[in-house]
């Protein structure tokens, strides 16, 4: 069920807040960098009007709706400087079971802000939402997603072989996966 009243998740460093207007021109600044997006569905440079569509759509939606992506905004806590975004996607079928992702701006890597972000999230959909598993994928090569899973305590489920046809090669993927009985919220 979409949570309508959703505003805000504060961390200890960052907070998760629904995107506005105002955050396109970091946004498109941190998905236009090559290395932000060597593994994700979009090209760099990310054009300014997909960023403009994109956070306008999700103006207009809300978290935990079946079959839908909400990113939601990743930000310094205090301070309010957008450095990324994570994002769930609740099964269409089944929205027990969600699946996540998340992009950090470069100059923000390293610093610990993900796997914050991250645990937020993780608190959010389980504690918050009731969901049962949650999921994630990422491309093989890609070392600091499958390194922040792992860190999160997410479970590595399996290793698809040449699985996603992506500039121009067959890549390998990586899933991974969490139940609700086997996560351990920070702090415990
Ligand atoms: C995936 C991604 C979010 C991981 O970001 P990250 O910066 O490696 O992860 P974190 O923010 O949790 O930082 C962890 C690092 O910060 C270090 N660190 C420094 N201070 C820290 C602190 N206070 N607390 C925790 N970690 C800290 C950790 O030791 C770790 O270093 P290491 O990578 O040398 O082991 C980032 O690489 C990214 O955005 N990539 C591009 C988008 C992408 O591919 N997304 C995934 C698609 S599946």
């Amino acid at each position: 069920m979409p949570d309508e009243g959703f505003s805000c998740l504060a961390g200890a460093r960052v907070a998760l807040r629904r995107f506005g207007l105002a955050d396109l021109a970091d946004f498109v600044a941190y998905r236009s960098s090559a290395q932000v997006a060597r593994y994700q569905s979009w090209d760099a440079p990310y054009p300014r009007a997909a960023g403009e569509q994109f956070i306008g759509e999700l103006m207009r939606g809300h978290p935990d709706t079946a079959g839908q992506w909400f990113q939601f905004a990743v930000v310094l806590h205090p301070g309010g400087q957008l450095i990324g975004d994570c994002a769930a996607k609740p099964d269409a079928g089944d929205p027990r079971q969600c699946e996540i992702g998340f992009t950090i701006a470069l100059a923000y890597q390293g610093r610990g802000y993900a796997t914050e972000a991250v645990s937020l999230l993780i608190g959010y959909l389980f504690a918050g939402r009731g969901k049962h598993k949650i999921t994630a994928s990422c491309d093989a090569r890609n070392t600091a997603s499958a390194a922040l899973l792992e860190r999160l305590g997410m479970r590595r489920e399996g290793h698809l072989r040449e699985s996603t046809w992506a500039s121009g090669e067959w890549t390998d993927d990586l899933l991974y996966g969490l139940l609700r009985d086997e996560w351990q919220p920070p702090g415990r």
